[in-house]
């Protein structure tokens, strides 16, 4: 079946229009590719024919090549020849046609869609349109001319911007850099492009070949000193990755040799990066971010999301002022309900916040006073539930007190009509008991924000066994309507993402009372990728709520705790963490944090209390060592979410770990990694550690029935058994 094409209509002014179709996006497959060529060359060929506009179907021009091919081009024994694409159609056939061509841009023109219109002899746009290479996200660079080209309309400086970014420019600011020629409106575009298209034929516009220009490039010396620092910011931001110095090598290469040969050398580089482990890794992870919201048993039903007109939020705290502001940013009304008017004030200045929320945005310049004041008109403050007659959804983010939120939810059901949704931020208590005491049970969903609500991307959706589809279905459409990424998980102690990290400051603490370094742990971790080790972690998290959570860990999971003394022993010296600033380590005014010599007389205490000795082998561990030995108990818990039907498929918790602990994205996510790793040898390494350290490592039946039949962790149920 072929994935898409393009269209090629000629008009009575001689101006043949060619249209690349292929909903939803118009992206470019190697079917696209190979009628764009043919487009072309018939347009080339035909007397008719004068001038060329290429331009995308309903509004959009192209989101980029089918990142879906990528699967098929890693599998494959042989690649396509280098070169062939950029080569031979873009450059050979699109930029050399004998008849001048006008890229008519609308909606998006993205990665492979922009360097098609790149090879045009000229671009218009409208004013809104997004226009960037954001290849870079997916472990590649530009294959299909853009590391040449791009240079070449908006200068050295501005092109590693966008392409070491990865984010896409307005047609406005298009405009202004040179990358588009001329600004229209969307119903003008096609017609102006044609007229665009027979001036440049005429020599009434120039006839640009944008490979070849060179007054927007600095003379080479000057351009090796600008890519000499694009290179060391590179290094300091992505430590662990190769592709933004090979995309500034290929650049490098063309200026240094011409683009020619800069061409060739992409060509060579992009097919080298398509079959890496990152580019592998950040494909999946691509999909498995749109992959959350497609939920067996409930998205499959054919239900469509009700419209949300209006959300109340019970409770103005930190999570409840963070959720105001990012359903108002996303348009929708809010109310926000407090206990008394002091609560209330405070709730409606967080949002407001000078330092935090929406004020900041207007200081930074993000957000123009007059949006400021029309997104604060968007929150009405509530001391009763008067204004919960029309509700569609209430949020309730009050303190974790169980009669309290009973109460609540009991009010709820009188007041709000009797579709609203019903959905608590709670973390640690039973949505079955919260709903108990009302008949309303199949509207009740969990909302788990992580903090500050307003900022991070991720949302657990949590249901129960009453909650209803249609339930979930709304709230996954909210939570693409205010940008978060939802996945959709079941009840249980610290659902999907503090679940599956529990053991992640657990292991570290096993491993400092048996003499690792600790200060060593957080930096190999955060040379692994992320953003914090677990140390520093708990610092920033606060050594009051590490201690609640873990003692619901240890309630719910005894047999799996560690139960180290070395927080409790730090506490009693008042030392909570960053707000105290005394932690793990000590903080100076602005929050630079440093290690503490004194901190081996606690661990020492809490040594001798464990009744552990110091173990040589743990003194010296490697750093493959120390990454495995904290994250292998890490996927051992996730594998048992999965187990327990907690996460509905692997890239969920992918997904959970990127986007709720900072997991780098460029390993795939935690399950991804693991698999890269085998179930066999995490099995067998879990259950050696098990045997020298204790049941914390014991591996759980899911990782042991996969090892013993060495099949992926990631690999679904039913495959799982047809195998065995
Ligand atoms: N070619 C590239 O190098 C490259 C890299 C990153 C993103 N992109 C494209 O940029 C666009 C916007 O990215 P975003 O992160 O804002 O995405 P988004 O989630 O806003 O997605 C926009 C659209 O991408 C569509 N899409 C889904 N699968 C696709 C596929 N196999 N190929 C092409 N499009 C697909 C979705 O249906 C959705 O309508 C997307 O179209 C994406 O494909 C391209
Ligand atoms: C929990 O809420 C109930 C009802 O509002 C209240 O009576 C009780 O004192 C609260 N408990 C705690 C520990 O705050
Ligand atoms: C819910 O909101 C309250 C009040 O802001 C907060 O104390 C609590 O941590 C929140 N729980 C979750 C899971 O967000
Ligand atoms: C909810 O469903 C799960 C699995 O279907 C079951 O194990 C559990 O006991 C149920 N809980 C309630 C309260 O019905
Ligand atoms: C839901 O999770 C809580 C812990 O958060 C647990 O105490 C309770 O038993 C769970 N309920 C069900 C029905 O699984």
């Amino acid at each position: 079946m072929s994935k898409g094409r393009t269209v090629l209509e000629v008009g009575d002014d001689g101006v043949a229009i060619i249209t690349i179709v292929n909903p939803p996006v118009n992206s470019l497959s190697f079917d696209v590719l190979h009628s764009l060529k043919e487009s072309f060359d018939e347009a080339s060929r035909r007397d008719d024919v004068k001038a060329i506009v290429v331009t995308g179907a309903k509004g959009k021009f192209s989101g980029g090549f089918d990142i879906s091919a990528f699967g098929g081009i890693q599998a494959a024994k042989e690649r396509p020849k280098p070169g062939w694409v950029s080569i031979e159609i873009i450059t050979d056939t699109v930029e050399a046609s004998r008849k001048p061509s006008v890229a008519a841009i609308d909606g998006l023109a993205l990665g492979g869609g922009l360097e098609v219109a790149m090879a045009c002899n000229a671009r218009l746009s409208t004013p809104t349109a997004q226009l960037g290479l954001p290849e870079l996200q997916l472990g590649i660079i530009p294959g299909f001319g853009g590391t040449q080209r791009l240079p070449r309309l908006v200068g050295l400086t501005k092109a590693l911007e966008m392409m070491l970014t990865s984010k896409p420019v307005k047609g406005q600011e298009a405009h202004s850099l040179g990358l588009v020629d001329g600004l229209v409106s969307a119903d003008a575009l096609v017609t102006t492009a044609r007229k665009w298209a027979l001036d440049i034929l005429e020599h009434r516009r120039p006839w640009v070949a944008s490979l070849y220009k060179t007054d927007k490039i600095e003379p080479l010396g000057e351009a090796r000193e600008i890519l000499k620092f694009a290179r060391a910011q590179a290094r300091k931001q992505a430590p662990n990755l190769n592709h933004p110095l090979v995309c500034i090598d290929v650049i490098e290469q063309g200026i240094a040799s011409g683009p020619r040969i800069g061409l060739m050398k992409e060509a060579e580089a992009f097919d080298g990066l398509v079959v890496s482990d990152t580019c592998k890794s950040l494909v999946h992870i691509f999909f498995a971010q749109r992959g959350t919201t497609k939920v067996p048993g409930i998205t499959d039903r054919g239900l469509a999301p009700r419209k949300v007109k209006k959300v109340a939020i019970i409770g103005g705290g930190l999570m409840g002022s963070g959720i105001a502001t990012a359903l108002i940013v996303s348009n929708y009304p809010v109310v926000l309900k407090e206990v008394n008017e002091k609560f209330l004030d405070a709730g409606v200045n967080r949002v407001k916040g000078k330092n935090r929320h929406l004020q900041s945005r207007v200081k930074k310049g993000k957000m123009s006073q007059d949006k400021f004041e029309k997104t604060m008109s968007l929150l009405k403050g509530s001391l009763d539930y008067e204004s919960f007659k029309d509700v569609d959804m209430v949020i309730e983010a009050v303190i974790e007190n169980i009669s309290l939120k009973q109460q609540i939810f009991a009010d709820l059901e009188k007041y709000c009509p009797p579709h609203c949704i019903l959905a608590s931020n709670t973390s640690t208590i039973d949505l079955n008991l919260i709903g108990q005491k009302t008949k309303s049970q199949d509207r009740i969903v969990g909302a788990h924000f992580f903090s500050p609500a307003h900022v991070m991307p991720l949302l657990e959706i949590v249901r129960t066994n009453h909650t209803s589809p249609q339930i979930i279905v709304d709230v996954l459409d909210i939570s693409k309507k205010i940008k978060k990424t939802p996945v959709v998980v079941g009840n249980c102690t610290g659902f999907a993402v503090n679940r599956m990290f529990f053991p992640y400051t657990q292991a570290g603490l096993l491993l400092v009372e048996r003499g690792a370094d600790l200060y060593k742990i957080d930096r190999v971790i955060t040379k692994f990728g992320m953003p914090m080790g677990p140390f520093r972690l708990a610092d920033l998290v606060g050594f009051g709520v590490a201690v609640a959570t873990g003692t619901q860990f240890i309630q719910n999971f005894p047999e799996r705790t560690y139960k180290s003394m070395l927080i409790p022993l730090l506490q009693e010296e008042k030392r909570a963490g960053e707000t105290t600033r005394k932690g793990f380590y000590l903080y100076d005014g602005k929050r630079k944090a440093s290690p503490d010599p004194e901190l081996k007389n606690y661990i020492e205490k809490a040594r001798s209390i464990s009744g552990v000795s110091v173990d040589p082998k743990l003194v010296k561990l490697s750093e493959k060592d120390i990454i495995e030995m904290i994250f292998f108990p890490v996927v051992n818990e996730a594998c048992r979410v999965l187990d327990e039907g907690i996460a509905v498929k692997a890239a969920d918790l992918d997904i959970s770990a990127v986007m709720g602990m900072g997991f780098p994205p460029y390993r795939g996510g935690l399950m991804f990694w693991a698999d890269s790793l085998g179930s066999k040898y995490i099995h067998s390494r879990l259950e050696k550690w098990s045997d020298l350290y204790g049941g914390f490592f014991k591996p759980c039946n899911y990782l042991a029935a996969r090892a013993a039949k060495d099949i992926p962790l990631s690999a679904p149920k039913d495959q799982a058994m047809s195998r065995l």
